[in-house]
């Protein structure tokens, strides 16, 4: 799907053909496009609409209940920031004093919106002029419009004038939609983008998760979000706007948790306990490893790897706990004795700082059983290791189950 191809859905033909799209859609796509032609819509506003109906749908993911009103192209939505990390986001700049932020390539406006209902005015900037009309379109279907205005051109020549605040979520995939992994294909340019803070002292770019820590300006708080598990975008806070060095933000559940710090600390190395914890991608992305082992009283068992073990069990949200049933053989042939041996038939298999293909692996062992159990491939003080584990909850790891 085109942008082109959502324009036609902003006019009163195209409002009637989207409810009328969303009252067949849940039948046999066909039969709803030969119904809404049935009726006199072109076939093009037909298919519009169907595709429009299905986006909004999928879109309820990221934008709850607003998603009914939205308009969407396939690529603004699956670039859009979800609106729990957006409306976070808003609100910390509002609470840092901005009133006025430029949001340079703002796509379909997820991060626009956000900000305008933290109270903000936003000067709204999109490359693409169909993608333009889209994030106009939903300012406007969300009552936003008298914040923002939405200007159809080029971040980078744009004036950066009357505003306290730049934020810039630069696009990370190829015109074909491939993503791409080296900031110097993100548009706007790399070298544009990280001189904004020397243009706009509060600045805030959102980044993708894999980002090397050594290209965040300099000074600024890098903060990796995850949201039930999903490392979903790395953030850089820029001059005054950084508080921390580092920060791991875990959104679950809607509830939000974070842990700071340097960044920069070596957790203590010891020997395997009866538990051991696999921490939050967000954790382990920040590099917030030593901050969170020292908080649970637990030591890492290699020193490159993000593994955390204890003694006793602590109540965490940061990571996932397991009791320590005990070491196998990493060997295949003893592994696979040992699971038959255990009567293991369901076994999800964990990994870091293991070359094993997973997969591979799981059709190897050849599983039969009845019982299930956790095993994680790591290394051990340097030597490749595979330790049987059983789930905790945290409630469970508080009481010590
Ligand atoms: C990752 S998306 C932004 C998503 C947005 N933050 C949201 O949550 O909906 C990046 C956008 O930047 C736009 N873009 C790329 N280069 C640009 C440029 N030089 N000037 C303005 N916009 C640009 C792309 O068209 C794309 O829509």
């Amino acid at each position: 799907m085109r942008p082109e191809d959502v324009q036609p859905l902003f006019t009163a033909a195209g409002r009637d053909a989207l409810a009328a799209a969303s009252e067949l859609h849940d039948g046999d796509p066909l039969a709803a496009a030969s119904a809404l032609r049935a009726r006199g819509m072109p076939p093009e506003l037909a298919a519009a609409a169907l595709t429009q109906v299905a986006l909004r749908r999928r879109a309820a993911a990221k934008f709850g209940t607003d998603a009914a009103v939205m308009f969407f192209t396939r690529a603004g939505l699956e670039q859009a920031t979800r609106a729990t990390v957006a409306r976070r986001r808003a609100e910390r700049l509002a609470a840092a004093g901005v009133t006025r932020v430029a949001d340079l390539g703002c796509g379909i406006g997820a991060d626009t919106i956000a900000f305008a209902r933290a109270g903000m005015r936003v000067l709204a900037v999109e490359a693409d002029p169909a993608t333009a009309e889209v994030a106009r379109a939903n300012v406007q279907a969300l009552g936003l419009a008298d914040r923002v205005l939405v200007e159809a051109r080029d971040a980078t020549e744009t004036p950066l004038v009357a505003i306290d605040a730049v934020f810039c979520d630069p696009a990370r995939r190829t015109s074909g939609g491939r993503r791409v992994f080296d900031p110097r294909a993100y548009s706007p340019p790399w070298d544009f983008v990280t001189a904004l803070p020397a243009r706009v002292p509060h600045t805030v770019l959102k980044l993708a998760p894999g980002i090397d820590h050594a290209l965040l300006p300099e000074g600024a708080e890098g903060e990796w979000v995850s949201v039930d598990g999903d490392v979903v975008e790395a953030a850089a806070w820029c001059g005054p706007l950084a508080e921390v060095p580092r920060r791991a933000t875990l959104v679950r559940d809607g509830r939000v948790a974070h842990i700071t710090g340097t960044g920069d600390r070596k957790a203590p190395v010891g020997p395997i306990g009866s538990y051991l914890y696999d921490p939050d991608g967000a954790v382990v992305r920040s590099h917030l490893i030593a901050e969170l082992a020292e908080t649970l009283d637990g030591t890492l068992l290699d020193e490159s790897i993000a593994y955390i073990t204890t003694q006793s069990p602590r109540a965490t949200v940061f990571a996932k706990c397991y009791a320590v049933t005990e070491t196998l053989p990493i060997a295949l042939k003893k592994l696979r004795a040992a699971l038959r041996d255990r009567n293991i038939g369901a076994l999800q298999i964990l990994k870091r700082g293991s070359a094993h293909d997973v997969e591979d692996l799981r059709r190897q062992l050849r599983l039969q059983g009845t019982e299930s159990a956790v095993l994680a491939l790591t290394r051990i003080d340097h030597q490749p290791a595979a330790i049987l584990l059983r789930p905790v909850d945290a409630r469970g790891a508080a009481a010590g189950r």
